[in-house]
């Protein structure tokens, strides 16, 4: 039997943008995405963009019902910056207020615990309009403002907050890949922007210290430990640069105050390196975060570029990484993605070692699967594949614990089935099935074992 702490957190997450929708309520403003989808719709999958929601902003009561009976005892969202501060004057949305505070306050009282982040890739359109988002550190300022608002408004009910869910993914989405709005091709912006949202995130965390004395801040990282795809020294080195990348760019300044000099040292090489000044340093150095939330899905699995000229040269960020996965890894064959549980205990042991054993919690983790509704008998969701991924990676993330590794709770991505960026709902994730048509919520098998992994904190 694996067996938990009693007070380790069971879970789900969500976040504004994929759950509350972009018309119901009360003064929101546009962000990016209700804009990127106004643009250029054809790059959502089925037609369908952010307006297309589980409508949280209307239906967080009964929500609140269905993480009860699917036993979570904590819950993680972020706040709207665009709903709570709808324009330039910076003037507070109270309908905003009135709507957060019921539904924290809700959670709280069925005993769930409530985490809150504050950006999950969803700028406020008319900051990235006028100021070009986190390339500016005007935007750094506003963040800091917004994040001070949060803190005094909410933070009596709310103790566990986040500064940022993955922000090398709108730095590699945004400005290099062309995923994210606004959808450049521009190393030296994505540096800018990467380390922009770094120094936000610094500086709210001081603030958050002055703030609020009886609650924990940290920044959620998407850690995707780097494996070289051979023991060839190129695809060696390739990883080192993956992981630089890809991880330690936010891991190493937000817990530890400072930059890799390896990773300074490429940016200088590539004439890549952001502007900054040493007093911003400074504040990056000492006010590293209390806790990480940690996002785990899948490896890198890296090779060096079959074609470059001169395999002793530095790989640009855009190439670093080859998604082919190796003969003989698991697939998740209803997405593609490979399953590899391992990685988490991985990423539990380079957390003890390298990152002070920092406290964490397993912020993401999860299965995303087409057409869903195929496994569907009796009415209910038979997602026995959801169930076998929850238990692997639980078994490794034990392993860790009992090792010595600092977690302190996991939840899953995601409660209710959620919108998802440009792939819409291609794949679900959830413990919850959303119904498109009716909106109904039908709790899947995975929800009824979820009730019983927290109700006897194992399995
Ligand atoms: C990461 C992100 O935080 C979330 O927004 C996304 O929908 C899930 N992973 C699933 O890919």
């Amino acid at each position: 039997m694996i067996k938990f702490p009693k007070d380790f957190y069971f879970g789900s997450s969500t976040s504004a943008e994929q759950s509350e929708g972009r018309f119901e309520g009360d003064k929101k403003a546009l962000t990016t995405w209700d804009k990127f989808y106004e643009v250029d719709k054809y790059k959502f999958y089925d037609l369908i963009g952010p307006s297309k929601t589980s409508s949280v902003y209307r239906r967080y009561k009964e929500d609140i019902d269905l993480y009860k009976k699917t036993g979570h005892s904590a819950f993680r969202t972020s706040i709207s910056w665009a709903r709570l501060i709808p324009d330039e004057s910076g003037i507070v949305n109270e309908k905003a207020v009135a709507f957060y505070k019921d539904y924290f306050t809700r959670l709280k009282e069925e005993n769930i615990e409530v985490m809150v982040n504050l950006f999950h890739f969803d700028m406020p359109l008319y900051l990235e309009e006028k100021y070009g988002g986190f390339v500016s550190k005007e935007v750094v300022y506003k963040y800091v403002e917004y994040a001070k608002t949060c803190f005094s408004l909410f933070s009596d009910i709310v103790k566990i907050w986040f500064t940022f869910n993955e922000p090398i993914v709108s730095v590699e989405c945004g400005y290099l890949l062309q995923y994210h709005y606004p959808m450049e091709v521009d190393a030296k912006k994505a540096t800018q922007v990467a380390y922009n949202m770094q120094l936000a995130s610094s500086m709210a965390t001081k603030e958050f210290h002055k703030i609020v004395k009886d609650g924990k801040i940290g920044i959620i990282l998407n850690l995707t430990p780097a494996y070289p795809r051979s023991n060839n020294k190129y695809d060696i080195k390739a990883a080192n640069i993956a992981e630089l990348f890809a991880s330690k760019s936010f891991l190493d300044p937000s817990v530890l105050g400072k930059y890799p000099d390896e990773l300074i040292n490429i940016c200088k090489k590539h004439d890549i390196l952001p502007e900054y000044t040493n007093d911003e340093l400074e504040i990056i150095e000492n006010n590293t975060v209390d806790i990480l939330g940690i996002n785990y899905y899948q490896p890198l699995r890296v090779s060096a570029k079959a074609n470059m000229p001169n395999p002793e040269a530095e790989f640009m960020p855009s190439y670093y990484y080859d998604p082919y996965i190796m003969p003989g890894r698991r697939i998740n064959k209803y997405r593609g993605w490979e399953i590899y549980p391992e990685g988490i205990y991985d990423i539990a042991m380079n957390i003890k070692k390298n990152y002070n054993n920092i406290p964490y919690i397993i912020s993401e983790n999860g299965m995303g699967v087409e057409d869903e509704k195929r496994f569907k008998k009796d009415g209910i969701i038979q997602d026995d594949y959801r169930i076998e991924f929850f238990k692997e990676h639980l078994e490794y993330l034990h392993k860790g614990i009992k090792e010595g590794s600092n977690c302190f709770g996991y939840l899953v991505w995601t409660g209710i089935d959620c919108w998802s960026w440009l792939n819409s709902y291609k794949n679900r994730y959830g413990l919850i099935e959303l119904d498109l048509e009716t909106s109904n919520r039908i709790i899947k098998k995975s929800g009824y074992w979820f009730n019983e992994l927290n109700k006897n904190k194992g399995f």
